[in-house]
């Protein structure tokens, strides 16, 4: 087969290094991609929204299957425009289709969803600029922190967690009233605060049936114990250690089926992978959101551990056969610690010569926002390459990261070096 990813991240180029084990991939597109991606597959420098670029690709390199990195495609109907498309419908997209991606669209419908479907989450109410109001008196009946969530897609950062009760109606004016993330904020999520600890659960469907991935846990702050910024992830472990197969069990009856059969009563066309963020609160899962791509840098420690042929798998995901594949796991663990460029998450500088790649043994260095640049690899993003390992336990894998990323280098390097601290 001849294969399309989408994207360009860490994520993406993990899916190529997966994908190009395959027997049954004979040729590897990827669009843009990155220098990672360079060295196992042909990068085009096609951007993920140019649907019509797409297109043109698609149809000259005879491409059989597009997989879908990240979310703004499916979310602008990626999977559609080949359906509707006489001379690309018959091609395997990877991702849902428009209405089911409102998933992660919108909070708002997700809320809704899980509401209808029974799935446990968060107490909410929704607002807009008409009854911003009645948003300030929602607010005040409930206990600090308060949790704000614009509706729409916002780059990772449209949620806020406030402590004071001014500051929180401040805010919601602002993303109302203001539009402080664009249109994404049009509409705002108010929602109980949970507390506990946060996981990742992964689940394959073909729309039908289901197969659950390996848990993982991933380290969204830029600073060491949690503190700072938010950021799309500094580093992640799988599997989680206090995932138990108790409480696994309870994700899958009380989450998981209910997802999916939620998704066939609603008529919502899905072939692809469900990213489910969950905290445990007490001993119970509950459901922060749905996203509807894999995770970046989950998919770094998620995806190395899977022995199952994966070409194979999205084979059975277009033909609606899920159910006959039986998913190994790789009992070892994996973990992954991100790099990225000083001043991350704001401004930072690009262009960067990375070097010392080549002297990494016994760790996997996935590219994100690096590029090849008259024959040397560059940073070229904030997030610039994630360093796997295996180890026995979690401890062991990430010393083996931490080892190896001492031989990597680049002008103002940051990572954190207290992944896997809490756990
Ligand atoms: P989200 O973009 O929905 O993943 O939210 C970003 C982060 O905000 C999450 O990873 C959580 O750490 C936190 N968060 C979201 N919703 C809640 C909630 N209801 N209670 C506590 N923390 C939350
Ligand atoms: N690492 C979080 C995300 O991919 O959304």
């Amino acid at each position: 087969m001849t294969i399309l990813i989408l994207g360009s991240g860490g994520r993406e180029h993990t899916f190529a290094w997966k994908i190009a084990q395959s027997p049954l991939c004979k040729s590897l597109y990827v669009a843009p991609g990155n220098s990672g991606t360079a060295e196992i597959a042909q990068n085009v420098n096609i951007g993920v929204t140019d649907f019509s670029a797409i297109k043109t690709l698609v149809l000259d390199k005879q491409i059989d299957m597009v997989v879908v990195g990240p979310e703004d495609p499916l979310v602008q109907g990626v999977h559609d425009f080949f359906l509707n498309d006489q001379a690309l419908k018959h091609i395997s997209v990877i991702g849902p289709q428009q209405a089911a991606a409102e998933l992660e669209g919108s909070k708002e419908f997700a809320k809704e969803f899980m509401m209808r479907h029974n799935i446990p989450t968060a107490a909410y109410q929704s607002f807009n600029a008409s009854n911003v109001e009645d948003g300030y008196a929602f607010l005040e009946t409930l206990n600090p922190p308060y949790v704000l969530k614009a509706d729409g897609l916002a780059a990772g950062k449209g949620v806020l967690i406030l402590n004071d009760l001014n500051e929180a109606k401040a805010e919601l004016k602002n993303m109302l009233v203001d539009a402080k993330f664009g249109n994404a904020s049009s509409k705002v999520v108010i929602e109980e605060f949970l507390d506990g600890i946060e996981l990742s659960c992964f689940v394959l469907t073909d729309g039908k049936n289901y197969k659950i991935l390996p848990t993982a846990k991933d380290y969204k702050r830029i600073g060491e114990g949690d503190t700072g910024l938010n950021t799309g992830g500094m580093g992640a472990v799988s599997p989680v250690p206090f995932a138990t197969p108790e409480f696994l069990n309870k994700i899958e009856e009380r989450i998981v089926k209910p997802t999916v059969a939620g998704l066939q009563k609603d008529n919502l066309p899905y072939k692809g992978f469900i990213f489910i963020g969950l905290i445990k609160v007490g001993d119970d899962p509950k459901v922060i959101e749905y996203n509807v791509r894999m995770g970046d840098p989950e998919t770094e420690v998620v995806l190395p551990r899977l022995k199952n042929d994966l070409v194979e798998i999205f084979q059975a995901i277009s033909n609606e056969t899920l159910h006959t594949i039986d998913i190994e796991i790789d009992e070892r663990a994996a973990t992954t610690v991100m790099l990225v460029s000083g001043g991350y998450p704001e401004s930072y500088e690009k262009g960067k010569e990375i070097t010392g790649i080549e002297a990494i043994t016994d760790s996997i260095p996935f590219h994100a926002g690096a590029i090849v640049k008259d024959e040397k690899v560059v940073t070229s993003g904030g997030r610039v390459m994630a360093i796997t390992s295996y180890g026995n336990t979690y401890q062991e894998a990430i010393k083996k990261s931490y080892q190896n990323i001492e031989k990597l280098h680049f002008d103002k390097m940051y990572y954190r070096k207290d992944i896997g601290f809490d756990l």
